[in-house]
């Protein structure tokens, strides 16, 4: 096996919420490169579709929220992909909902699911990270950027606003061991992430029409123009960026 700083070197990749939108515009990203890509959901169909027509695209049926996911993850991507060279942080969920309407359960599953997960799943994943002088890829949110506010979604906004300082601070924690930490953070993408956080398709719709006349680029992202940027953020052409999000989000942060 090359190194990570090696452009033909092909790696080991986990994705995890690769069954769908960002994750599995990424995932097809990463085996259009060459890479082994271990997708992980807690839906087989899904990850299965993602899979299907990329014979490098690994399914595994998981619960990042579950203690046993971070052991059955690592484990995986080391007995089928040989080791494990990036890790995407990608799964999340999302409630809508002001504090007067938030409730315990989907308190717990958005910090369990967007923060504890990725905590955990990086913990374990350090020793083969080190060993491939890896890179570990954040998926926060444009709107929970520095001083933004994300009302309605102040949960979910916080869960990614922590995630953006774990970049930060794995950053600086890890660089001695060669592991290299970024975040990226997509603004308005359709993925039809609302449908599945409770919105009925016809309220998408207006979501996304509404906020795309504050979009400067006039128009909703794809999920593959983030999936790029998190393939080119892995890329050895990248490997002076670290502990940064970046943001790829049409210019609606800005405005
Ligand atoms: N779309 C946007 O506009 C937007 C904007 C800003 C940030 N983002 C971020 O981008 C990332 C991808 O979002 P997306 O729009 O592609 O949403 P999505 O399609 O809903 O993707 C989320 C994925 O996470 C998986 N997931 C959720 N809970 C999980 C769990 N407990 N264990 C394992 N997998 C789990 C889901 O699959 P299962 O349900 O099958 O497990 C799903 O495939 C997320 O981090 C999101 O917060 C999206």
């Amino acid at each position: 096996m090359g190194t990570s700083s090696d452009r033909t070197h092909t790696r080991a990749v986990v994705v995890t919420g690769g069954g769908t939108g960002i994750g599995r515009a990424a995932a097809r990203a990463f085996a259009e490169r060459g890479d082994r890509v271990l997708v992980v959901g807690r839906s087989e169909p899904t990850l299965m579709e993602t899979a299907v027509a990329h014979p490098l695209i690994l399914p595994l049926v998981a619960d990042v929220r579950e203690p046993s996911a971070p052991e059955a993850i690592v484990s995986a991507a080391l007995e089928h992909l040989g080791g494990l060279d990036v890790l995407v942080n990608n799964a999340a969920t999302a409630s809508f909902a002001d504090l007067r309407g938030v409730d315990h359960e989907s308190v717990r599953a958005q910090v369990e699911t967007n923060l504890v997960g990725p905590i955990l799943l990086t913990q374990k994943a350090l020793k083969a990270l080190e060993t491939a002088r890896g890179v570990v890829v954040n998926v926060g949110s444009a709107g929970a950027l520095g001083l933004r506010s994300l009302a309605g979604n102040a949960v979910y906004g916080a869960t990614k606003a922590a995630l953006d300082h774990l970049t930060r601070t794995w950053a600086v924690e890890l660089a001695d061991k060669g592991i290299r930490v970024v975040g990226i953070a997509p603004g308005l993408i359709d993925t039809g992430v609302g449908v599945r956080a409770g919105m009925t398709r016809e309220a998408y719709g207006g979501f996304l029409a509404e906020m795309t006349k504050r979009i400067p680029s006039g128009r909703v992202g794809g999920p593959e123009e983030v999936g790029d940027w998190i393939v080119r953020l892995t890329e050895p052409e990248a490997s002076y960026v670290n502990g940064t999000v970046v943001t790829v989000d049409g210019g609606l942060s800005v405005t």
